[in-house]
């Protein structure tokens, strides 16, 4: 089963003078050519392109833990944020049923219920023992840097939350870490306290990370085919390797993208028709936001480039966004992902034939509807000359996800060579982590503070 890229509704031909042209095409040539090539040379530094590939071993140790554990445990919980949860919640919606948490134990294969929890609202970890037993858990603490406040803040809750109900020694049991190799406190706790632990391989950042054990080790307790998502990498990664843009998926879809952005399409909506796929924006906005959105170019020049991600869901947002989508600035490209094959068809009984607007819906699947309103909002969109383009999985499977998820990491990773940035950094998080380590009192930041008050105070008239 393989994915399709179509990109017609991008291209001049379709939708006029606001589409993309071969002249384009033609501006871009070196720079694509650029980007090619440095591609090919920093492939061995982008380790994230081999776990298609080398990870045999991790994929036997992980589903053997996971059947070894799964019985013993109610809840798999994952503590992590950005790229260490929103792969894990995205393979998870995409893969299990949507009311997965909700089905009884049998129904899950035996499996326990997943849980992410990617916030420090207090209210969320409060709310989760009011929902589950923590001592019927097993917390999955995520942090590619072992240093994350918000990930290490929620361990040591709950560290100290079982060993408090458990002991020092059975605490240990429900505590697995998933971190880089050497760098950080998680990898030094993890072999001090001795909790088992999963590598972060080095070259994997964490947006990068789905398809390593970040992403691998929840999916297994899900019962998810973690050697079909990567086989399905695979493929995709079969494809991504010609130097050919028009072989290749990812590249292409990167080109269209920023050459579109050239022309002032400063915002690309990814905008699923499948409940199963909803995640995979959330988890492509990141990739892509935090990716492109750079201060620097590789040179040091000051660029401030990015294209805004911006997440949608068809049809249900039909009845809120496509209005701005088909009339509103002509800023945004939507990559539409359809789905030839759900899971379930659902037909709609013939009732009301004496009604012209409800007598046609009789007879219909629920899988037609879907489908057909996917073709009418791209006939929309192309008719008012809106950039606009379709992925489609044949069926949503491991291996069709795989798929996708290696996609648009390739296609990220290339985008951010066209735009001449370091796609792999995110210095911009940083300051914000740091102005809060300031503000806490952290050793090492007084210089910081003391920049944080020299900043001009709020002035009470512009506070109502
Ligand atoms: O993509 C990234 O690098 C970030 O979004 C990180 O995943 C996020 O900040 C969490 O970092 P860490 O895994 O180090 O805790």
């Amino acid at each position: 089963m393989k994915l399709r890229m179509d990109y017609n509704n991008m291209m001049d031909s379709r939708i006029g003078a606001e589409g993309i042209s071969q002249k384009d095409f033609d501006a871009w040539k070196p720079a694509i050519e650029r980007a090619t090539k440095t591609m090919t040379e920093k492939r061995p530094a982008m380790t994230w392109r081999e776990l298609p590939y080398n990870q045999k071993e991790i994929v036997a140790d992980i589903t053997a833990y996971a059947h070894e554990m799964k019985n013993e445990i109610d809840a798999f919980v994952v503590l992590g944020i950005g790229g260490s949860a929103l792969g894990p919640m995205a393979v998870q919606q995409a893969l299990n049923h949507p009311f997965y948490n909700e089905l009884p134990r049998e129904k899950r294969g035996g499996f326990p219920k997943l849980y992410v929890v990617d916030n420090v609202d207090p209210e969320r970890l409060v709310y989760l023992f009011e929902t589950v037993d923590p001592t019927r858990c097993l917390f999955n603490v995520i942090s590619k840097s072992g240093s994350t406040s918000e990930t290490m803040s929620q361990f040591m809750i709950i560290k100290a939350l079982l060993e408090e109900k458990l002991g020092k020694e059975k605490a240990r049991q429900h505590i697995v870490c998933t971190t880089d190799t050497a760098k950080g406190n998680l990898i030094t706790i993890a072999k001090e306290e001795n909790y088992k632990y999963f590598i972060i391989p080095d070259g994997v950042g964490g947006r990068f990370s789905q398809l390593c054990p970040v992403g691998l080790l929840p999916a297994a307790f899900c019962g998810i085919d973690i050697a079909g998502l990567l086989a399905g990498a695979a493929q995709m990664d079969a494809l991504c390797k010609t130097d050919d843009i028009t072989k290749n998926p990812a590249y292409m879809f990167a080109a269209l993208h920023i050459i579109a952005l050239e022309k002032g399409k400063n915002i690309t909506v990814v905008m699923p028709y499948a409940d199963s796929l909803k995640f995979i924006s959330d988890w492509f906005a990141q990739l892509w936001g935090e990716s492109l959105g750079k201060h620097f170019s590789l040179e040091g020049k000051v660029v401030n480039v990015g294209q805004t991600p911006v997440k949608a869901l068809g049809v249900t947002d039909q009845h809120s966004q496509v209005q701005l989508y088909t009339e509103g600035p002509f800023d945004k490209i939507i990559v539409l992902i359809g789905v030839d094959t759900y899971r379930e068809t659902l037909t709609i009984p013939k009732l009301y034939g004496d009604m012209p607007s409800l007598g046609f819906l009789g007879g219909v699947t629920h899988n037609d509807l879907i489908q057909t309103e996917q073709a009418a909002t791209e006939y929309a969109l192309t008719k008012a000359s809106r950039m606009n383009m379709t992925l489609t999985l044949p069926a949503v499977t491991p291996q069709t996800l795989g798929q996708l998820l290696y996609l648009f990491e390739v296609a990220t990773a290339f985008a951010g060579y066209l735009l001449n940035i370091d796609p792999f950094d995110q210095p911009g998080v940083e300051e914000g982590k740091n102005a809060t380590y300031a503000l806490f009192g952290r050793p090492g930041y007084e210089a910081k503070k003391a920049e944080m008050d020299a900043a001009p105070a709020k002035d009470g008239k512009y506070i109502v």
